[in-house]
């Protein structure tokens, strides 16, 4: 079924030709692959040319003890140096770096030159808060520039950074200082969200009163609102940074030498600290950035909507953009403060070329109307980025035509936390690209999809996602858990990395994730994806998003329960969720048909916009739902459950 039902999707599929003029301009053509394929190393050798090195390295990559890689082993080089001051150094001191937009509408736009004299003042005030190269700082910042210059001062003093996302409690940031045993935490006194001001110090002064190791906590101002501060613990970044020289010279550290940790949520247990190293990875997120955005640092306006407290925000703001010189713009809040229009606005403002969000940010876009974006002018888009879980066909062909005009091409970046940068993407000068699909990994990545015992499946087949090859930006291992490296992702199937995807290939060998796999549904002993339903219900007209969990089942092991929200004009009645059923039937088989729909007013999403199937399955099978605390929106279940009092009793 699960084969049939992928060549239903491809039926009606449409395919798309890279634009001829950004074709003949592009920067990277299909001549790359070939050539990663006929000598891999020699190919990142020469990506990590794009560097400046102190040193460079003759060495590319040292797979002598698996799965523990070293990239670039002797070469030394300072990342904050190769993002900030060599752009100085090339006469680009007068470009600006960033176009900040606040939430409430202030901006500023600062110069290359400008942030260097900012991260280099940065950088003497960690050197005088007792910060040394081999230390841990904890980040805990709204979407403001103070979030760069802090994460490039610790690069350039050689101490790993550890950025928590503004929206995560006081526990949750306790358990992160912890773990990375940092000693300073910068924060700000709150940022705007919705319209308002919102606190983050709090939190702060809640999860250090249980880190006794933190010495000194550094404050941005940024809303004015009252702030308890501790005597000599705490330090405002405005009195300590500000009254420091604008001198500061980089020093080199080794390629390995560690640049920053990301917690990454696991489902269960403890967040896992996924460390990246310094060289591999900013070689790897800057080639990626290049190549599969085709950027041109002179004339290109680079927008990624990410938080920089996920690791797209730290790939693809901070790292990748400014290694290659790139002009972007910061975003400090919501999509719909003061008015649903406001990405558009920001767009038109700007003059945005390149912008790069989430599936789940344009099905809202959907949702709120075509006519919104149609009130801005968006002619100077020309590539189109999408990010964080696939991206059903609907919502790609909805971006294409009312974001896009028809006329940019859509990349569909695949890549973790764990990766650190895009391992599979279409290139948007070279390949026909197919809605819903991510299509095939980068020059000089290895990706395929393998059975349960680890043999890859032919084209035309599913299973799971592995990387086959060593790659420079790879995770290096999980901080203090060596053990949980090798069992999490190397020992599922020899010498690959599980990457906990679900995966097909289709007749041309194109990849289609299928999320993660244990979002799989097991219906009469078939394997129905959880992303396959919720596709065909988006491509019907009433339907704006779907999540769809498998729900324990006395007849067919899992039922399939989908919950809905429907668009503006839809009306939820009993002939519409029959429709539904039947025109997912009608999509993908019979077999595939929900069990139940039911039309919910949200869905409950992590911060990340990653749905939490858990809790709808809890609502599913009529439990009490578990732990919301990583719910955006906490609200979120009570209202599902409130609407649904007959949840589990409707058959
Ligand atoms: C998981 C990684 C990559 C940065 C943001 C998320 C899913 C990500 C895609 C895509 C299908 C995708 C996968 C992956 N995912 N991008 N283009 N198509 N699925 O990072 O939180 O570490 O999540 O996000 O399931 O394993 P993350």
């Amino acid at each position: 079924m699960s084969n049939e039902s992928l060549a239903n999707l491809l039926k009606e599929e449409r395919r798309f030709a890279p634009p001829a003029d950004l074709a003949a301009a592009a920067n990277v053509t299909g001549a790359a692959y070939a050539q990663a394929e006929a000598d891999r190393l020699g190919f990142w050798a020469e990506q990590a040319r794009r560097l400046t090195w102190a040193t460079e390295p003759t060495q590319t990559l040292d797979w002598t003890n698996p799965p523990f890689a070293k990239w670039f082993a002797d070469g030394k080089l300072n990342v904050a140096y190769n993002c900030v001051d060599r752009h100085v150094e090339a006469g680009n001191g007068d470009r600006v770096a960033l176009h900040f937009e606040g939430e409430p509408g202030d901006s500023r736009s600062i110069t290359y030159a400008e942030l260097k004299d900012e991260v280099s003042k940065a950088a003497n005030a960690l050197t005088e808060l007792g910060v040394q190269a081999g230390d841990r700082v904890a980040v805990y910042l709204p979407m403001i520039p103070e979030a760069v210059v802090a994460m490039l001062a610790c690069a350039r003093v050689g101490a790993a950074h550890s950025v928590v996302f503004g929206g995560f409690s006081a526990d949750a940031v306790a358990s992160r200082i912890q773990d990375a045993d940092a000693k300073l935490v910068i924060t700000s006194d709150g940022g705007y969200r919705r319209g308002k001001p919102s606190a983050l110090k709090p939190a702060i002064d809640e999860a250090v009163a249980k880190c006794p190791q933190v010495e000194h906590v550094l404050v941005v101002r940024r809303t004015g609102q009252d702030t308890a501060f501790t005597e000599g613990r705490d330090v405002w970044w405005h009195d300590i940074v500000g009254r420091q020289s604008a001198e500061h010279t980089p020093q080199a550290f080794d390629a390995e030498h560690p640049l920053f940790i990301l917690y990454t949520s696991g489902t269960t247990g403890k967040p896992k600290g996924i460390l990246h190293t310094s060289g591999g990875y900013l070689t790897q997120a800057a080639y990626t950035h290049q190549a599969v955005f085709d950027l041109k640092p002179e004339t290109d306006v680079y927008w990624c909507t990410a938080d920089i407290g996920w690791v797209t925000g730290h790939s693809y703001i901070v790292y990748g953009p400014l290694a290659n010189g790139a002009t972007q713009v910061m975003y400090e809040g919501t999509p719909d403060t003061p008015h649903q229009g406001r990405f558009w606005e920001v767009v038109q403002k700007y003059g945005v070329t390149i912008l790069y969000t989430a599936p789940t940010a344009i099905r809202t876009f959907m949702k709120w109307g075509d006519d919104i974006p149609a009130k801005f002018d968006l002619s100077s888009l020309r590539v189109l980025g999408s990010v964080g879980e696939p991206i059903n066909p609907e919502a790609w062909i909805w971006y294409r035509k009312h974001i896009g005009g028809d006329r940019c091409p859509i990349v569909d970046t695949w890549w973790q936390t764990e990766t650190g940068a895009m391992m599979i993407s279409p290139l948007p000068g070279v390949t026909e690209t197919k809605p819903g699909s991510a299509q095939r990994a980068l020059p000089g990545i290895g990706a395929t999809v393998v059975d349960d015992e680890g043999r890859e499946v032919p084209d035309g087949g599913g299973g799971y996602l592995v990387l086959t090859e060593p790659w420079p930006s790879m995770l290096r291992t999980i901080w203090g858990d060596d053990q949980r490296f090798i069992d999490t992702y190397w020992s599922r199937f020899e010498g690959k990395y599980f990457a906990g995807d679900g995966a097909k290939k289709d007749e041309d060998g194109d990849i289609w994730l299928l999320g993660r796999v244990d979002d799989v549904m097991l219906v009469s002993g078939h394997n129905i994806s959880t992303t396959e339903v919720e596709s065909a219900l988006v491509s019907h007209p009433s339907v704006a998003e779907a999540a769809v969990v498998g729900a324990n089942d006395e007849t067919t092991g899992q039922a399939i329960v989908a919950f809905v929200i429907l668009r503006g004009s839809a009306s939820e009645t009993q002939t519409l969720v029959a429709e539904l059923r039947d025109h997912v039937g009608a999509t993908l088989g019979p077999i595939a048909k929900p069990k139940r729909i039911l039309p919910v007013q949200e869905l409950p999403k992590t911060r990340s916009g990653k749905i939490m199937r858990r809790l709808l399955r809890d609502v599913a099978e009529n439990r009490t739902v578990g732990d919301v605390t990583t719910l955006a929106d906490s609200s979120v279940m009570d209202l599902i459950q409130s609407k649904l009092p007959a949840a589990g009793s409707e058959d």
